[in-house]
């Protein structure tokens, strides 16, 4: 697909069917996040691929936003292998993992697999429901699947502010 339709096609998905991701589609969409550009080239995150119905309740039991996707990745990152920024304010952990999240989510829409990006749960909880490493911590949770009968962007998808609201030439 062309960059530019894979970057307006996406949407949440907020309601999918049963059928399961091709395994090749799910094997994609990782390339693409392990391509992504991290802090000092560091590369400290660490995906969980859920599919199986034991491992799907437990990310139930963390968030309503699984919508009866198939498949879930959770996106984490190793919190003692960041790279400080000058200052010491901020860390690439977050953005890191972010950078990765994206790229995985516009392959899926490259390879037809529609998604969610889902923040709404305790990245805390998450990590020990999951039974995560103590270093590592939770930053997403990305639904992938195909969309049920009648699912589709919800109404307010287009609405996105002028760019001249948002961008200053300086
Ligand atoms: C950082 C982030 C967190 C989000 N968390 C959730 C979530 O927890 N549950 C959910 O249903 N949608 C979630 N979304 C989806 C947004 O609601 C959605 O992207 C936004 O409304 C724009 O719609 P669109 O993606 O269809 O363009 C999240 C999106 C982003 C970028």
């Amino acid at each position: 697909m062309e960059f530019k339709e894979v970057v307006k096609n996406r949407y949440s998905c907020k309601n999918f069917k049963a059928d399961a991701v091709e395994p090749e589609k799910i094997e994609a969409i990782l390339a693409a996040g392990r391509l992504a550009p991290t802090a000092k080239n560091l590369q400290e995150q660490h995906i969980y691929v859920v599919q199986s119905e034991d491992m799907l309740a437990k990310i139930d039991e963390l968030t309503p936003c699984r919508y009866h996707a198939p498949a879930v990745l959770v996106v984490a990152f190793d919190k003692n292998n960041v790279f400080t920024y000058p200052g010491g304010k901020r860390d690439s952990g977050v953005e890191d993992a972010t950078i990765v999240a994206t790229h995985m989510i516009l392959a899926a829409e490259n390879e037809g697999v529609d998604s969610c990006w889902v923040n709404f749960f305790d990245p805390d909880k998450a990590a020990e429901t999951l039974g995560l490493p103590e270093n590592e911590e939770v930053l997403m949770l990305m639904d992938l699947g195909y969309a049920a009968e009648g699912a589709g962007p919800l109404a307010n998808h287009d609405s996105r502010k002028p760019l001249d609201e948002t961008v200053t030439y300086l």
